[in-house]
């Protein structure tokens, strides 16, 4: 097969500069969605791949878990990066999680803490997360009427969120607080424990053995949490292995964590961008619902995840082989004028709003109903109590391909 010219727009997908600057990444997507909907990107040290950027194939290729599959390349990263998890994995120290499989696997894999994200336990969960949010708004008071919404606020309520779920005890939350930035904090230099590897191999042996006593210590004295659960499952009437069982760990802790707090800080972001649209939430308590949805699809914090074809196929009647991969753009899917009218308008009353934020099919994110009501519970708290808001300087986004948002949200408020 000859190699499929690369149109220049589309290198912006494999730049993780380009996604704090949104202007940059949008005027690129909006004409990959118009001119070049499958588009080969080529752009090292990532691996080529075929970007998809409209909203109808990225539903159609989820929906076909046969066909396209998440291994051996679940999302972006560098060549190098990809060979390493491959390395680990076949040596078997590499983290493998629900992301990582495919059925009948991951069908197993997930249904073990599935039941904790369902309705029933997320309103027996409600009242503790509503204490949190409380607890958050609170601190915008005590910071004074001035404060980086994202350091001092957004991060932490969602991580409290996720360790009241997995049941560890509070006074546990500021040790994992530091220890979940220290590890997954990326470029920022403030969260490092330190620059050398031996330094961040320390932090993950901490993170290791913080675990490795949780899972044992819920093997001996089951309890009513996400953690027994996890410790205590059985498959074909084996325990997970300690790999398998920190695999989940992580992939709750992170997923549940920069995802809702990059949604809240853009959220709120919006609100202050669009002064007439918080008024009306104000006026309108009864948005919040569609607010929340539209705060989901303006954010949209996770930008990507890829799928491998199984077999030789098309996409909008280009030919894949089997073998490549396609990077799902969330993003541009979330503003694909063929399905939201007016895509770049913020519209707390949007309804319909068929947002791929939270993917699609077999792996739709299993944390979407807490993901609502965190968000839900925190400006229930914030919106009704806001008596004006503005910026107190530039908001920053991260430069990241995978998850993320603003890094700073400078704000200036007051609030009852
Ligand atoms: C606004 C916040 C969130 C967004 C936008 C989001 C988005 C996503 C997306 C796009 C996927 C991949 C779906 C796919 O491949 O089709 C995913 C998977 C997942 N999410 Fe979320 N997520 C959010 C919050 C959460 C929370 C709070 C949790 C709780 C722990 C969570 C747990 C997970 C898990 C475990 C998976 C893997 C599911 C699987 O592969 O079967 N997420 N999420």
């Amino acid at each position: 097969m000859s190699t499929p010219t690369m149109d220049d727009a589309a290198k912006v997908l494999a730049d993780p500069t380009a996604y704090a600057d949104d202007a940059r990444l949008h005027a690129a997507l909006t004409h990959l969605r118009a001119n070049n909907p499958v588009a080969w990107v080529d752009n090292p040290p990532y691996r080529p791949f075929w970007a998809v950027t409209k909203h109808a194939d990225i539903m159609a290729i989820e929906r076909d878990n046969t066909l396209w599959i998440n291994e051996p390349r679940p999302l972006l990263a560098t060549a190098d990066a990809d060979d390493m998890a491959q390395e680990m994995l076949q040596a078997g120290g590499g983290l493998r999680t629900l992301i990582h499989m495919d059925d009948p696997q991951h069908r197993v894999i997930r249904a073990i803490g599935a039941d904790w994200f369902r309705p029933k336990a997320m309103r027996d969960l409600k009242i503790r997360v509503d204490e949190l949010a409380k607890i958050h708004v609170d601190k915008m008071v005590a910071a004074g009427g001035e404060c980086d919404f994202v350091h001092e606020v957004a991060v932490h309520f969602p991580l409290y969120v996720i360790l009241s779920l997995l049941g560890l005890p509070e006074s546990d939350f500021p040790r994992m607080l530091k220890l979940t930035q220290e590890l997954f904090g990326g470029d920022e230099e403030e969260y490092k424990r330190g620059t050398t590897l031996e330094d961040q191999n320390a932090v993950l042996l901490d993170f290791f053995g913080y675990f490795t006593s949780l899972t044992a210590s819920r093997r001996e004295h089951p309890t009513e949490d996400l953690a027994s659960a996890i410790a205590n499952a059985r498959i074909d009437g084996q325990p997970l292995s300690d790999l398998e069982t920190m695999s989940y760990y992580v992939i709750i802790a992170t997923a549940g964590h920069d995802t809702t707090s990059a949604t809240i800080a853009g959220g709120l972001r919006a609100l202050i961008d669009n002064p007439g649209e918080l008024q009306r939430l104000q006026q309108n308590p009864q948005l919040l619902g569609t607010a929340i949805e539209e705060m989901i699809r303006w954010v949209t914090p996770v930008k990507e995840f890829m799928r491998t074809a199984t077999a030789d196929t098309t996409v909008r009647d280009v030919p894949i082989a089997e073998g490549e991969s396609v990077y799902l753009a969330y993003v541009s899917g979330n503003r694909d004028e063929e399905v939201f009218d007016d895509p770049f308008r913020f519209d707390i009353g949007r309804d319909p709003n068929k947002h791929v934020a939270f993917g699609y099919g077999v792996h739709f994110c299993l944390g979407a109903a807490l993901a609502r009501m965190e968000i839900n519970s925190f400006f229930s708290e914030l919106v009704p109590r806001l008596e004006s808001i503005e910026l107190a300087g530039e908001p920053e986004l991260a430069s990241t391909t995978f998850v993320g948002g603003l890094k700073h949200l400078p704000i200036r408020y007051s609030l009852r």
